[in-house]
């Protein structure tokens, strides 16, 4: 069954719009050389994943484009820019934002659902045991938790189409989008007994609900993800990133991805260029070089808290020998912009003779090609 959700009108306003607002314009002057041209990350965290260290709501992320985080190179903007730019920019940022955010975890004393289908009603004769709104948007548990869990989100979708939730059957799971029920397992009631619903979802921003119940066990190990368009998921899952295996940064077959990530013994301006031959290229992007390449590569994102932004990522693979510096033969380049194209990275530069552009494209199963336009 597919049926259309109506968005939920937000307070603050949206950018959801194509035209470039104030906030975008600043964006890609000061702050995309520390968070990356597509928030993706850099010397600075990614601003679009679901790992937010000092808050994902629309006042805590303004919050730190006022003031900053202290101890950190994250400066505040209070002063330098006025008011109605320093929101534009939030909401900018907030327009990026795709998946669940503002988690607040609840947890429930058993006794009260017990035998009964998990449904919000039940939820509101019970007083919750412990609340917490969680950085992470992911679900995390303590230890032993003895307890039914209600995960509340805003859901914020940038993509319309249809998606879907993948829950792996563990305990008993209801998902409620708008307060609409889209997906029901119980790993202990017949297959019959459970949805999971496609739906279609337009831009905006929808209430998520999570109920889960399971067995009590060391840990909870609630685990599923919301898929969508264009092979987009976004995990929600049951354990805290802190101290877990780090994030894993590849290329999706057939589309090359330029990161910049703070990596050891590179320059922090090196465009790190992940093919999908999984061949990684790290390239010099102010005198045109390539600095070092890997085959079968991937980027470790180094888990966020409490510290993403003071450790480097690393990359594992295996050096490819024979890289070519120095291509261009260029002393005077200036660095334009880079994109994707495909499967290839393209890095476009200012030179003398005007503007040329470099592609770095995969080549064969373990090597990349350089080719000008
Ligand atoms: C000189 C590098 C640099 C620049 C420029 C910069 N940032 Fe940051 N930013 C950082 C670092 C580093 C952090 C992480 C600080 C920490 O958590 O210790 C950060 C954190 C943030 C966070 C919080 C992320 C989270 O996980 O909660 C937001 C939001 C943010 N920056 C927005 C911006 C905006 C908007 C601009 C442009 C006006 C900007 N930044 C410019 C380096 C930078």
């Amino acid at each position: 069954m597919k049926w259309l959700l109506a968005p939920l009108l937000l307070t603050s306003s949206l950018a959801l719009s194509a035209e470039p607002s104030r906030g975008e314009a600043i964006y890609k002057q000061v702050c995309f050389t520390c968070h990356g041209p597509t928030l993706q990350g850099g010397i600075g965290p990614s601003l679009v994943d679901s790992y937010w260290h000092h808050g994902s709501s629309p006042e805590a992320i303004l919050d730190v484009i006022n003031h900053g985080i202290e101890g950190s190179e994250m400066i505040g903007y209070k002063d330098v820019f006025p008011e109605a730019d320093l929101l534009s920019l939030r909401d900018f940022l907030i327009s990026k934002q795709e998946g669940p955010r503002e988690l607040v975890r609840s947890l429930y004393p058993r006794e009260a659902f017990s035998g009964k289908r998990l449904t919000l009603d039940l939820f509101r004769t019970v007083e919750s045991t412990s609340q917490t709104l969680l950085p992470e948007n992911w679900i995390s548990m303590e230890r032993n938790a003895d307890a039914v869990l209600r995960a509340t989100t805003k859901l914020y979708i940038v993509e319309p189409g249809t998606y879907s939730f993948a829950i792996s059957r563990r305990g008993r799971t209801a998902i409620l989008l708008d307060g609409k029920e889209v997906h029901y397992s119980d790993d202990k009631a017949p297959k019959t007994q459970n949805t999971n619903q496609s739906f279609t979802l337009k831009p905006g921003t929808y209430a998520l609900e999570i109920l889960h119940e399971e067995k009590r066990s060391h840990r909870y190990r609630f685990h599923g993800t919301l898929n969508g368009p264009s092979g987009k998921n976004f995990p929600l899952n049951g354990r805290s990133l802190q101290g877990n295996i780090p994030k894993i940064i590849k290329a999706r077959p057939g589309e090359a991805l330029v990161v910049r990530k703070w990596i050891k013994d590179l320059p922090p301006r090196a465009l790190l260029c992940l093919l999908p031959n999984n061949v990684i290229v790290a390239y010099n992007a102010v005198d045109g070089s390539v600095l070092k390449a890997w085959h079968s590569a991937e980027i470790n994102q180094t888990p966020s808290l409490p510290d993403r932004s003071q450790k480097p990522s690393e990359i594992k693979g295996t050096p490819i020998a024979e890289t070519r510096p120095d291509l261009l033969g260029e002393k005077e380049l200036r660095f334009l912009y880079y994109k994707t194209e495909g499967d290839s990275a393209l890095v476009s530069f200012q030179t003398k003779d005007g503007k040329k552009t470099v592609s770095i494209s995969p080549k064969g199963a373990q090597s990349f090609s350089l080719s000008f336009q």
